[in-house]
């Protein structure tokens, strides 16, 4: 239910602070203060959701960009385990490269050529990456402020995200409406929840693109992190990453991840997929129980610190990607620049290219009709959730 967002609008300069819950060390809680304003004068607001074990989560109305979650290691030593910048001018500049923890939409990942038709019209979109759309276009959701209303629940903190895409924006058809809710967990989970509507059919894809490092942003390469996807097949490309169609068995390929194994070991193999990507940067087809059923997607891990990271999802799909772009031109928000594989991300997801691949699990949404997804990232370490040291 969402908490009175009266209180919030009477003080939006000064920061609001709602204790939920004492149960914990910490109490639950959610603040908000300005961060800056956008290059068109757009006031953008950070978020901050702390649960009862002192897990925080801070996100910004600008992009829905997720831009630190601190959480502990065995020890109870708390490091940020996102990639993030320091100030708005970095995110607005340097969004349309990297998408640093934000919300993707109207379309996450790629639509080949730029076009697709949908009941017999065809829709040309930007072609941002090569001849492909990617993450949405020119102007996608990760550049739009979005409203954000406070919530309050009974497992934890959170926020609902909307934002209203006009009919054409970026080419899509459909005035869109979409909710996000945020919500930190107080058994420290961050669940992303999605809702959309549309008042003429159109296609959607929506995911959040945070980049993670288990041993903390800005710690060197996640090489040596392992990964567990629960996936049996992955949808190899073309060298534009342009899915062929196929849905290709990982038995036997570098693609492999359904036992434990570190990132980096078979990285720097000459299988097609991983040349093409410059590393991982694939989608892979998600085993699951049902179709929509909420189910184990993957688990990352970090020996060191005793980090654990499992997602769960109600997507067919998930796009790990090893950060392949970062080239050590971006300095971050920890004061140190960003390599390739400095990060993965788990981007929960339907299939890239699926309103021209009529094989895969359809991306249309129907005028009238809700679509609703739902991301789980849980955060553990290897020992028992430790106290968080202050
Ligand atoms: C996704 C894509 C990558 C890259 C990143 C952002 O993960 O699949 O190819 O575009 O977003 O840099």
């Amino acid at each position: 239910m969402p908490f009175d967002s009266n209180m919030a609008s009477l003080a939006p300069w000064l920061g609001i602070a709602l204790a939920l819950a004492t149960t914990g060390a910490h109490a639950a809680k959610l603040d908000h203060a300005p961060y800056g304003t956008t290059k068109d004068g757009k006031q953008v607001e950070i978020y901050t959701l702390t649960n009862d074990h002192g897990v925080v989560v801070k996100f910004l109305s600008y992009g829905g960009i997720i831009t630190e979650i601190n959480a502990p290691d065995r020890q109870g030593q708390v490091a940020d385990i996102v990639l993030g910048f320091r100030t708005l001018e970095e995110y607005e500049t340097n969004s349309a490269k990297v998408y640093f923890g934000a919300l993707i939409g109207r379309y996450a990942n790629r639509i080949g050529q730029a076009r697709f038709t949908l009941e017999g019209q065809e829709y040309k979109l930007a072609a941002n990456n090569g001849p492909n759309s990617l993450h949405g276009g020119n102007v996608g959701f990760d550049k739009q402020v979005w409203q954000v209303e406070p919530l309050r629940m009974s497992d934890g903190v959170g926020a609902t995200l909307s934002l209203t895409s006009p009919n054409g924006q970026e080419g899509f058809p459909g005035t869109l409406t979409v909710r996000a809710t945020y919500t930190l967990t107080n058994d420290n989970a961050l669940r992303i929840t999605y809702e959309a509507q549309t008042d003429k059919d159109t296609v959607l894809n929506l995911t959040n693109h945070s980049y993670f490092n288990l041993a903390g942003n800005g710690s060197g390469t996640v090489e040596d992190q392992i990964l567990t996807i629960n996936a049996d097949r992955f949808t190899p490309t073309d060298a534009t990453l342009i899915p062929t169609g196929e849905l290709t068995p990982v038995a036997g390929t570098p693609m492999d991840f359904r036992t434990a194994t570190p990132i980096g070991a078979r990285l720097r193999s000459s299988f097609q997929a991983l040349v093409y990507a410059h590393g991982y940067d694939h989608n892979w087809v998600l085993n699951k129980p049902s179709p929509g059923a909420l189910s184990f997607a993957a688990r990352a891990y970090e020996p060191r610190s005793g980090r654990v990271l499992d997602c769960y999802t109600t997507e067919p799909g998930v796009q790990v990607y090893t950060s392949n772009f970062l080239d050590g031109s971006l300095v971050g928000s920890a004061g140190r620049t960003y390599r390739q594989t400095d990060a993965f991300t788990l981007e929960t997801q339907h299939f890239p290219d699926s309103p021209n691949k009529p094989q895969f699990p359809t991306t249309e949404l129907k005028a009238g009709q809700t679509f609703r997804s739902e991301t789980v990232f849980r955060f553990a370490t290897d020992s028992p959730f430790p106290q968080v040291n202050p």
